[in-house]
């Protein structure tokens, strides 16, 4: 039941139907610009009548004024044709005069259903947003720190206009998914939908039915129409997760949309203009797939207008240790265990470890050592690390080097190559500070790259 204005319309007999069904109802003349017409508190639904006054001006003052309300307006005959210049003011909806006891009660339950829909929308995005916030993010490294900085700016960029492109790349488990939910609830299309697809999910036919939708009739089993993902994201962002698992021609019809702004349903002959932001993300490097000729190099350059590389957990210095002692209080409080801590030889264990799985790997081994053992103080073994099948070089603290050796042997080769890459990586690609970093000369560097085949362009 909803609390229900009319100003200048509606005889008593509306009012007292509305009222009959239990609405509380207050009947107002429409006053002139300026005065307050809809009183408080701001009613659930007004309805007016512009009597003469142009109705998209009143739809425009109700809908500023009464923000939280549903504004129906009553348009004369005449009027009839400006009903969607009214809608674009502001109007929730609009109706031909005459208004009676019955129009006026399926206005209200139509204005009433509506806001609820609005409402249970807005609670669930709020709810998707809930840990996307940037502050959730954790990262100190140098890198990390650059790369927020980035992605905050690009997201106060967006808006209305041209929409943005980004992908996102780096090794499984180093964040992707969660920086394009951060990306987008930061953007200014926060408000509108975040839609996800994992193109590795999907065979190659029923990727383009899902992403482009389909008529009645496409193909035997579309019984009914149906909107695809890149309609239902309109305003929003698409997010096109395992972007290199799509086949050539899937391919070839995505850079289409991208190029054009516009999707063509399969079964259609109808062009439908998107307005769309894209964010993409691989665990793959593209430009290798595209001198494969398995990735459309057009494609890679759409989607790539801003790229960012996301390092790997292990090159990203203190931040593992952040990350372990976040997920270990967020852990202990979720399962309402008291807090525990990391002790100093497991903050040294998570230092050294490689983290192939990167920060998924990270949270579940926390997971295991705060579900797994009663003591307070987090050890090593609780993490239950895989240590026998990655190489561990670690400097004593008498500058002694210790290295293990995995069961399955270890080529001095690749130790010395990983190294190299790691120097290059933490130097950014400056080949003199990464010398420095391995205490050789340039020069001595210089030979070893060429040996290798490294290019420190391409390793920073
Ligand atoms: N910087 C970070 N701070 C806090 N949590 C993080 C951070 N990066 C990633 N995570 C968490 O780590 C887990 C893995 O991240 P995510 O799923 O985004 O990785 P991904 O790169 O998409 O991996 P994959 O390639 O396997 O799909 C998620 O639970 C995510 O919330
Ligand atoms: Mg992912």
């Amino acid at each position: 039941l909803a609390s229900v204005v009319l100003l200048g319309c509606g005889d008593a007999s509306v009012a007292a139907e509305l009222g009959k069904q239990g609405h509380s109802v207050r009947t107002a003349p429409l006053g002139a610009p300026g005065t307050d017409s809809v009183g408080s508190p701001p009613p659930d639904v007004v309805i007016a009548s512009p009597n003469g006054i142009p109705a998209a001006g009143v739809a425009r003052r109700l809908s500023l004024e009464a923000p939280a309300s549903a504004v129906v307006i009553i348009l004369a005959p005449a009027q009839a044709g400006d009903a969607s210049i009214v809608l674009d003011a502001g109007a929730t909806d609009v109706a031909v005069e005459p208004l009676t006891a019955a129009s006026a009660a399926v206005l209200v339950t139509r204005a009433v259903r509506e806001a609820r829909a609005r409402a249970r929308i807005r609670y669930m995005q709020g709810r998707e947003a809930r840990g996307a916030e940037l502050r959730e993010v954790i990262g100190q490294s140098a890198t990390m720190k650059r790369l927020f900085e980035t992605l905050a700016r690009l997201a106060r960029r967006s808006s209305a206009g041209p929409a943005v492109r980004i992908l996102f790349t780096g090794e499984t488990g180093t964040g992707k998914n969660l920086l394009a939910r951060v990306f987008h609830f930061n953007s200014n299309r926060r408000d509108e939908p975040f839609v996800e697809v994992n193109c590795g999910a999907l065979p190659g036919t029923l990727v383009e039915a899902e992403l482009f939708g389909y008529e009645r009739g496409a193909f035997t089993d579309a019984r009914t129409s149906h909107a695809g993902l890149f309609e239902a994201a309109h305003g929003g962002t698409l997010f096109l997760d395992e972007v290199t698992c799509l086949g050539m021609e899937s391919q070839a019809k995505l850079l289409t949309a991208l190029e054009s702004g516009r999707v063509r349903r399969l079964g259609s002959s109808e062009d439908r203009v998107v307005d769309v932001q894209v964010v993409a993300a691989t665990s793959l490097d593209i430009p290798t797939l595209v001198s494969k000729g398995q990735f459309r190099s057009e494609l890679y350059h759409r989607l790539s207008a801003f790229s960012f590389g996301l390092p790997p957990l292990r090159d990203r210095g203190d931040d593992a240790v952040m990350l372990a002692e976040k997920f270990t209080e967020e852990i202990s409080r979720s399962y309402g265990l008291p807090p525990k801590r990391l002790g100093d030889a497991a903050k040294a264990a998570i230092r050294s470890y490689r983290w192939p799985g990167n920060i998924r790997e990270l949270y579940h081994a926390i997971e295991r050592a705060v579900l797994g053992e009663e003591r307070d103080v987090i050890e090593p073994t609780d993490l239950r690390l895989d240590l026998a099948t990655a190489a561990k070089v670690q400097a004593g603290p008498n500058g002694k080097i210790d290295v293990d050796i995995p069961e399955a042997g270890l080529a001095l080769e690749d130790v010395e190559r990983a190294m190299i890459e790691k120097a290059l990586r933490m130097a950014q690609g400056n080949v003199t500070r990464a010398a420095a970093l391995l205490k050789v000369s340039r020069d001595t560097l210089r030979y070893r790259l060429e040996k290798f085949g490294i290019n420190p362009a391409t390793s920073g």
